[in-house]
């Protein structure tokens, strides 16, 4: 499912980001540059980055 369509990131890529090793919701932002332009989906890109870190 694309969470981010500005940048074309899907919830997967959000997933994997942090299993890869970001710790933040503001690292998972650098590393994939979800929700840098309109920002329409920074709450839902939130949600899955702490929902994956087991912070919900
Ligand atoms: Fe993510 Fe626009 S949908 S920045």
């Amino acid at each position: 499912m694309y969470v981010c369509l500005c940048q074309g990131i899907t919830d997967g890529q959000i997933r994997n980001a942090v299993q890869g090793g970001c710790c933040t919701y503001r690292d998972v932002r650098i590393a994939l540059g979800v929700g840098t332009q309109c920002g329409k989906c920074a709450c839902v890109a939130k949600q899955i980055a702490r929902e994956t870190l087991g912070e919900e």
